[in-house]
């Protein structure tokens, strides 16, 4: 069987090449963007000058662990390189992303960022979005209202009486960094993700969804044999 892990690590290590001295480094989420901090942490004790914008609570603990500087988002309008994970990836680079529940933060920083690296493993690769359930973040504020707009506008793109599932954990709601609640839709195959990505971002209430389209510069995918690009 595949080590996941050994190809996450080739995977953040061929992202590190990326890496100039000087930079602000956007800090992805998840066990794959891990090994890039790590990464990043070993240059910052060897003497290069780098800064991080983490794009969760916990990357910004593990990069403040390992001596990176932080910088606040605000901080900074200039991220040079953006390097994260991904739940899957298609052949033209469109991602589902938020199994770690930090959607909102990511999609913004891979935005902001002048080049936005995906890491991960083969198993990332598909041939289709839609079999990982698509994370949709929202606002706690009259989260009903939300959810039924939510399913008016799954329907109307085809994906009527799509289940969608509140996150939880140990019986209580999750909560993002931000404070705000996670959908998980199991659509299926979505065959037209940049047109439903706009759609889920007309509904007052979401904040984000999951589908990270013409966002993508690279995405390197790593297993025991080595890594293979697709940009
Ligand atoms: C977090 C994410 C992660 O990047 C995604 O879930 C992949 O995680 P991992 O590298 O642990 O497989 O989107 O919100």
């Amino acid at each position: 069987m595949m080590d996941k892990d050994a190809g996450k690590k080739r995977a953040a290590e061929e992202a590190a090449k990326h890496i100039e001295r000087g930079m602000t480094l956007g800090l992805g989420t998840g066990s794959t963007a891990a090994h890039f901090v790590d990464i990043v942490g070993a240059l910052v004790a060897d003497g290069w000058d780098l800064r991080g914008v983490p794009t969760s609570e916990a990357t910004r603990a593990h990069a403040e662990r390992l001596g990176v500087s932080i910088i606040e988002p605000n901080e900074t309008t200039i991220i040079d390189l953006a390097v994260d994970g991904a739940d899957e990836a298609d052949p033209s680079l469109n991602l589902i992303k938020g199994g770690g529940a930090a959607l909102l933060r990511e999609k913004i920083i891979a935005h902001a960022a002048k080049k936005f690296i995906v890491i991960a493993d083969k198993s990332k690769r598909v041939a289709a979005l839609g079999a990982f359930p698509l994370p949709i973040e929202i606002s706690p504020y009259s989260w009903a209202l939300t959810v039924a707009a939510l399913r008016r506008t799954l329907s109307e793109n085809g994906f009527d009486g799509a289940p969608l599932e509140l996150r939880a954990h140990d019986g209580a709601p999750v909560k993002t960094d931000g404070g705000n609640l996670i959908i998980d839709a199991r659509l299926g195959r979505i065959d037209d993700p940049a047109a439903l990505e706009k759609a889920l971002a007309a509904i007052p209430g979401v904040l984000e969804c999951g589908l990270f389209c013409a966002m993508t510069d690279m995405v390197i995918y790593g297993d025991e044999d080595g890594i293979s690009i697709a940009s």
